[in-house]
């Protein structure tokens, strides 16, 4: 660390806990929460729990370092509407490989109106797998969450008709995959449902309503659960507006930055009152993975969004700071 930054008060209690609750409050794959947080002197390390990967779509940890990082994002947004210049060290340490990052608070500086509102948005933030209103999202949203993504090192693509066909069919069929592997079944069944007192998973209420048409393929987390059927389906939007996030590489350092990409995404989209799902499932199934990279120039697609107007997700639960803080 350089001798400015050594000489840099650590936070006080109350803002390392303020940062650290808005890190849980991160998104996750099957909100498997697998985070776990260290403060040492100033600095905070944010590391994968390994004992929290999904063995069978995510057996490379790719997913899971998405996941931190989107978590390490609420860190430092929450570190900058606190008052301090958040440094951060991606992979810093080749001897503890699961420190996916470690940020320290740099200079005081007092917060502007836009991390403001990124950090107000961070507990009002939750995927919706509702039908959504499909008027056009205005070009300067657009602007402003494609800018987001390029803030952390990422591309966000905008869906012309055919490449959103394409990428509807190619997740329609990883569904249909998935749905025939047995391990991917239990696994599903796994991190959904369970009781009202369960602090991760995701909840019934969470789980997306019936498609009456059939046509929109989210992912069926009712799978290992299955709900009484509803009387009548939702009607889903026909032509969903999807985004897909990219990066150049595809190491563990580019699924760090793009889950910090996502979660800047994603704070960006709740700030303009859009509600946002990612369709993953095509990400899941290796040989279909190749065929959604981004914009078609040999990237290396992270995250596929739908996004929309309507009805914001609901409240999923969460660990305790306490429960993850070693
Ligand atoms: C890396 C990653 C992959 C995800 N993939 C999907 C997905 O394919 N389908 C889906 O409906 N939600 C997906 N999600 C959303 C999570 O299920 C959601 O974040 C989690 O259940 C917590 O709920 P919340 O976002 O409402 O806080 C994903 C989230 C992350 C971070």
């Amino acid at each position: 660390m350089s001798p400015v930054l050594t000489t840099l008060r650590a936070l006080s209690p109350e803002s390392l806990a303020a940062c650290l609750t808005a890190a849980v409050a991160a998104p996750s794959v099957h909100n498997t929460q697998p985070w776990l947080f260290r403060a040492r002197g100033p600095e905070i390390d944010v590391m994968a729990d390994l004992r929290r990967r999904l063995r069978v779509i995510d057996p490379d940890g790719r997913q899971l370092a998405v996941s931190v990082g989107a978590a390490a994002l609420n860190l430092r947004v929450a570190m900058r509407a606190g008052g301090r210049l958040p440094v951060q060290r991606l992979l810093p340490d080749s001897v503890h490989p699961e420190t996916l990052v470690t940020v320290f608070p740099g200079p005081f500086s007092p917060p502007g109106a836009g991390i403001r509102e990124l950090a107000a948005a961070i507990g009002r933030r939750h995927t919706s797998r509702a039908p959504l209103c499909t008027s056009a999202i205005p070009w300067q949203v657009q602007q402003d969450l494609i800018a987001a993504a390029a803030a952390e090192g990422a591309r966000l693509t905008g869906c012309a008709p055919v490449a959103r066909d394409g990428l509807l069919a190619l997740t329609r069929a990883a569904e249909e995959t998935l749905h025939r592997d047995p391990a991917y079944r239990d696994e599903i069944a796994a991190w959904t449902g369970g009781p009202a007192s369960r602090t991760d998973g995701v909840p019934v209420a969470a789980f997306a309503p019936r498609d009456a048409t059939a046509r929109l393929p989210l992912r069926d987390f009712g799978l290992g659960h299955p709900q009484p059927r509803r009387p009548d389906g939702a009607r889903f939007e026909r032509f969903p507006a999807l985004m897909v996030l990219s990066t150049a590489g595809d190491s563990r350092y580019d699924w760090v930055r793009a889950g910090q990409a996502l979660q800047r995404v994603l704070l960006t989209a709740t700030v303009h009152g859009l509600a946002v799902t990612p369709m993953n499932q095509a990400l899941d199934v290796p040989a279909l993975r190749h065929l959604t990279g981004g914009d078609g120039a040999g990237r290396h697609a992270q995250a596929i969004l739908r996004l929309g107007y309507g009805t914001p997700g609901p409240v999923t639960p969460r660990r305790g700071v306490d429960e993850v803080l070693v």
